[in-house]
């Protein structure tokens, strides 16, 4: 299928070509819907006031379609997926749904998908907003830095394999390969070269975070790094320990630009990383292919906030602005990428006026209202009347 319609056949008369972008949009279980849900007037509010246009498809599938029909993803959602310009994920999986194994539907939908899709490159945001209380007391300059996350191999390559011997023995086996370092290593560099540095100094930097003094595997998962490294001679190129580097992102948040990292260290240090910034529910990410990418927040289903509008949004709201500097940037449009930029300004300005905050936040704020408050704020800001 072709990457973007028009909905503007004139360009010959003169009027501006706008791309529609094709986004294949899954709510998912437990708050997943409502996020998704206080997302699409966002998304309706760029669309009339930057000059882009979607078309968005939302499907039905993880736990609950499992429960109800034995299938977590459907094949015709999977293909929409494939055929779609961008994927928006707002969260899967429930803990009392789950496989004849004793195993959650979540992994399966979710390797599914980046396996199929090729979505490499996994980019959590660790930003600290102006207004959004940290628990740390060392963030003087500032919060700002990148996980990337190598998303298809280390440890997960062994996702569905693994092996249990005689009921004492379990094994999983890290894989890394050159190509796959290679392409998220490069992806690393690529993105430090689009960001303003360090928060410290504005230094870029790319570190590489590994396990090299212990295992041959992240010996050759440095190197490998090392190897790209000098492409790139104008930024810094360095790397520290998992261990270590989990204390230098409490004790020197401010240090960091761009952390590259196997798999399972990024799934784990992703989330020290949102717990530095507000929470999950301001933890927005991206997972990147040279063909396609998905966008979701990093927080699951928190299903015991299910229905009662108290879910934070922010992360599905941020998620939603990147895809759209990811189309932008893709597609040249510069269209695309000032509607990410109008949405995360609207966020940022509403999280330094400090009035609206969820529950997670210290506030009482609904889902809802911070849905209408960044949908207000972008008209505002746009000067459009609504
Ligand atoms: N990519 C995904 O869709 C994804 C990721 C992680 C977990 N899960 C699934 O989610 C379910 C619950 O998992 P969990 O409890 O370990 O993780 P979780 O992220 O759902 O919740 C962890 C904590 O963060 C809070 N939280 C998360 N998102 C929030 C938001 N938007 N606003 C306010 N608070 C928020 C929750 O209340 C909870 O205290 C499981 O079934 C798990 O498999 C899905």
């Amino acid at each position: 299928m072709d990457c973007c319609e028009t909905n503007q056949p004139f360009e010959s008369l003169g009027e501006p070509f706008v791309k529609t972008y094709h986004i294949a949009a899954l709510p998912g279980d437990g708050i997943g819907p409502e996020c998704l849900d206080a997302t699409m007037p966002v998304l309706d509010a760029v669309q009339s006031c930057c000059g882009i246009s979607l078309k968005i498809n939302r499907h039905e599938a993880g736990a609950e379609h499992y429960r109800k029909h034995g299938v977590a993803i459907p094949d015709e959602v999977l293909k929409d997926c494939l055929d779609a310009d961008a994927v928006l994920l707002a969260a899967i999986g429930l803990p009392d749904v789950r496989k004849p194994d004793g195993t959650e539907v979540q992994p399966d939908m979710m390797m599914g998908l980046r396996r199929a899709l090729g979505l490499y490159a996994a980019v959590r945001p660790v930003k600290l907003y102006p207004g959004v209380p940290s628990p740390l007391n060392t963030a003087g300059a500032g919060i700002d830095m990148v996980i990337l996350r190598e998303n298809l191999e280390g440890l997960f390559a062994s996702f569905g394999g693994g092996c249990i011997l005689n009921d004492h023995v379990a094994t999983d086996t890290i894989v890394i390969t050159r190509e796959g370092t290679e392409r998220v290593v490069d992806y690393a560099f690529q993105l430090s070269q689009r960001r303003k540095g360090r928060p410290i100094d504005g230094k870029r930097r790319v570190t590489c975070v590994d396990k090299a003094n212990v295992f041959r595997s992240f010996a050759f998962f440095r190197k490998v790094f090392f190897d790209i490294a000098h492409r790139y001679p104008d930024i810094e190129a360095d790397a520290t320990y998992v261990d270590a580097m989990s204390l230098y992102m409490v004790t020197s948040p401010s240090d960091w630009d761009v952390l590259v990292m196997e798999n399972q260290f990024g799934d784990i240090l992703s989330d020290l990383g949102a717990a530095i910034v507000g929470g999950l529910g301001m933890a927005p990410s991206a997972e990147i292919g040279d063909n396609h990418a998905l966008f979701q927040p990093s927080h699951g289903t928190a299903p015991q906030l299910t229905g009662k509008n108290v879910a934070n949004p922010i992360a599905t709201i941020l998620s939603a602005s990147m895809m759209l500097d990811w189309l932008g940037t893709r597609y040249d449009d510069a269209d695309a990428i000032s509607a990410g930029a109008a949405i995360e300004s609207a966020v940022a300005g509403l999280l330094k006026d400090g009035h609206l905050r969820t529950a997670d936040q210290g506030g009482n704020t609904s889902t809802s209202a911070i849905s209408d408050a960044v949908t207000d704020a972008i008209h505002r800001n746009a000067g459009v009347a609504r």
